[in-house]
């Protein structure tokens, strides 16, 4: 098929997603989150992801099948994250997917989450996906910086996080500031008309000797214990927080190493063009820092709408119609889910 119609299925975190698209076209991206159930534990909670997925992905095939105004009868082939993500949450979406594969005798096609969120640049239909580009991918569940020279065939991992991610970095530090769960937005609002340069905190990876080994990864958690650190110092002399300060400090930080290594590794791989991807986008700081040092560094910034770069399913029908294009074998019916599956 030219254009095939692919149903993709997405289970790995918290969000329960099913996407439709015809070729690169997309038809529907339907979500159903499961946050709110975990933003009383301060993060998601696997046991409740899993069972979550559970009830939301059958109404959900549904809800998208009505969006793009197809039936089941019509689909070409079946695209499903088989990782990496939590292994409950992963072991929804492949069973059903499996289900609908054989039912419907299509194709099945796992696929790499990662490489998901790369796949979600060529639902643009105004400029799709060029590759080569280094992709930067920041959400709560993964910080990684992939090299994309073919999305179906040549994807390599330059860096990821050692520790949190970058995500999970803010919602750990809102937790320290007294914010609620998910705190990526909670910072975003809470630094607003604070100076980003009132604290100097650390930059985890970026000093000379950390540069050899880990030139492309991240670590966060030294930044976590830092804010955590100053902020009990302020309370334990009764000085007030300036939660501003300390919220567009800590942001500045995050934003920094996270576009500093992009930037270098477009530099130094001979490669103009950068795509983020994942929900720490959303961050508006993040946004304007990435566009104004890619402008300076004369690197083409492809930032996809935020409701592609968050967890969906849509990504993942992409990913497989682009394999359905490539005259991709599909996967054999035993595959398994891989919680740390490589790229
Ligand atoms: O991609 P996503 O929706 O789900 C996964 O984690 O897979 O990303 C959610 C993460 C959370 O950690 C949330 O705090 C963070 O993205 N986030 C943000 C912002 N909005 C969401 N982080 C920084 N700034 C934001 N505005
Ligand atoms: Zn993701």
């Amino acid at each position: 098929r030219t254009r095939p119609l692919v149903l993709g299925i997405e289970t790995s975190c918290d969000e329960t997603g099913v996407g439709i698209v015809r070729g690169t076209t997309l038809l529907a991206n339907t979500i159903a989150s499961s946050m709110e159930e975990h933003a009383r534990y301060g993060g998601v909670v696997p046991e409740v992801a899993a069972r979550a997925h559970l009830e939301a992905l059958g109404p959900a095939i549904g809800t998208a099948l009505g969006e793009a105004g197809v039936t089941l009868g019509e689909i070409d082939a079946i695209a499903v994250t088989n990782g990496p993500g939590l292994a409950g949450a992963l072991m929804v979406g492949v069973g059903a997917a499996k289900a609908l594969a054989l039912s419907l005798e299509v194709p099945i096609y796992a696929v790499n989450h990662l490489v998901g969120h790369v796949g979600a640049d060529l639902l643009d239909d105004e400029a799709p996906l060029e590759t080569p580009t280094v992709a930067l991918l920041v959400s709560g569940g993964h910080t990684s910086l992939l090299l994309v020279r073919d999305l179906v065939s040549d994807v390599e991992l330059l860096g990821e996080t050692i520790d949190d991610a970058a995500g999970e970095a803010f919602d750990k530090v809102a937790r320290v500031l007294g914010l609620p769960y998910p705190g990526g937005p909670e910072i975003d609002r809470a630094a607003i008309g604070g100076d980003p340069a009132a604290i100097r905190f650390p930059r985890g990876l970026t000093h000379p000797k950390d540069l050899a080994a880990h030139r492309y990864d991240f670590s966060f958690s030294g930044l976590k214990t830092a804010v955590a650190r100053w902020v009990e110092q302020r309370e334990a002399a009764g000085e007030p927080v300036p939660l501003a300060d300390v919220a567009a400090s800590f942001r500045e930080a995050v934003v920094d190493v996270l576009v500093g290594k992009a930037v270098a590794a477009c530099a130094d791989l001979g490669v103009p063009r950068l795509l983020l991807g994942g929900g720490v986008v959303a961050n508006s700081r993040l946004r304007e820092v990435a566009r104004s040092r890619a402008d300076a560094a004369g690197i083409a910034l492809r930032v996809p709408p935020l409701s592609l770069c968050t967890d969906n399913g849509a990504m993942i029908a992409a990913l497989g119609a682009q394999l359905v294009m490539a005259g991709h074998a599909p996967s054999e019916l035993g595959f398994g889910a891989d919680s740390t599956l490589p790229v």
